[in-house]
């Protein structure tokens, strides 16, 4: 775990080409010439983009206690600007991270970042590319969305998992009546039917990608990649794109999912769950938090060592626990605004 050899595997390839680890991936973000495909159907255009210098005027940070009983302190935004826990490179990518620079006392807190959007959002067409993210034994990092009564106005987590796993997981959270019965056409594996989710009962339906590149390490060393969301009253549709697959009207900032062939998970709406009613005023988040009731509870079988909460003191252990943003884009159908 801690040879140089390991070591050394653990770096993404974007570390080891420096701190402007996007420098290729944003060439070609910039210079790919877009090849639109636009079959029949909606045309989607821009209503929010979170990107660059201004990335973090329209988040809030968020303070209060991790609600997953994560061994994380989540800081208030100047604080983790002073900390370096959240800033904007010169090449307008967006880092935000966990502190690796503090030795802790067994069991402390560790300092991390949480952040919302201040809009909420009914629906949408949401395409968020990563460079990075945060990963290693501990550590638990999600994009995700959610309204403010929870369970009932639901919960729809887009990046998840903890340790060393490499495949990511996508889930829904709503209150009663929310069973993905019906069999839908998708590349990831559905794990779990019940989105009906409650304190203590909450698993929430369940989509695992496959590949061993969606998540942690591997996502990083291919220079990450786009997670693009479609939530209608009819569905909630994610695929999932590495770098070198980035379908060009996403380049071009001219989505359209009917291109894009099978979602990577996909929860239509059916007799035993209206989509529709389930999930409203959500704020897109972003965490990253450490042990916990996921990471926690996992860490020794993932083969992470003993103790979560011994693993936290060593700042070391957190080089990696970095998300590195591209764009989080929101489109919206056109006319629909
Ligand atoms: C972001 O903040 C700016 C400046 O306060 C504001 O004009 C804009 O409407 C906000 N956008 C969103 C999506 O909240
Ligand atoms: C960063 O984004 C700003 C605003 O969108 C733009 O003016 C600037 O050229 C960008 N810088 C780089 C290095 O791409
Ligand atoms: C996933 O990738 C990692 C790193 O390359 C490798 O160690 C592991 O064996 C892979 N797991 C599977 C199931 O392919």
């Amino acid at each position: 775990m801690h040879s140089l050899a390991a070591l050394l595997l653990a770096l993404p390839i974007a570390a080891l080409a420096g701190q402007s680890h996007g420098a290729g991936a944003h060439r070609r973000h910039h210079t790919r010439t877009p090849h639109v495909a636009r079959q029949s159907g909606t045309t989607y255009t821009l209503e929010d983009d979170y990107s660059g210098p201004s990335f973090f005027d329209n988040w809030t940070f968020f303070t209060d206690s991790d609600p997953t009983s994560g061994q994380v302190t989540y800081l208030g935004k100047e604080d983790a600007m002073n900390a370096g826990l959240a800033f904007v490179q010169s090449d307008n990518t967006t880092k935000i991270g966990v502190d690796s620079t503090t030795q802790l006392a067994d069991g402390a807190k560790r300092n991390s970042v949480r952040i919302q959007t201040n809009k909420q959002y009914n629906g949408g067409l949401f395409i968020a590319d990563f460079y990075a993210m945060p990963h290693g034994c501990s550590v638990w990092p999600a994009y995700w969305s959610v309204g403010p009564d929870w369970p009932n106005q639901g919960e729809i987590d887009i990046i998840e998992g903890v340790n060393l796993q490499g495949d990511n997981q996508i889930t829904l959270h709503t209150g009663p009546s929310c069973l993905m019965n019906e069999a839908a056409s998708m590349v990831g594996s559905l794990v779990g039917k019940t989105c009906t989710s409650a304190n203590g009962m909450n698993a929430g339906c369940a989509v695992v990608q496959n590949g061993n590149n969606s998540f942690g390490h591997n996502f990083n060393t291919m220079g990450g990649g786009v997670f693009a969301h479609l939530w209608t009253q009819d569905a909630i549709k994610v695929w999932f794109f590495p770098r070198s697959q980035i379908p060009g009207d996403i380049y071009a900032m001219a989505p359209n999912p009917d291109g894009w062939g099978n979602p990577t998970a996909n929860f239509p709406t059916q007799d035993s769950c209206a989509i529709g009613s389930h999930f409203s005023n959500h704020q897109l988040v972003i965490d990253t938090t450490l042990c916990g009731d996921w990471a926690g509870g996992a860490f020794q079988a993932d083969g992470c060592g003993q103790s979560c909460s011994a693993f936290v003191a060593d700042p070391a252990n957190f080089k990696y626990a970095q998300w590195a943003i591209s764009s989080i884009r929101v489109y919206q159908p056109a006319g629909s605004q």
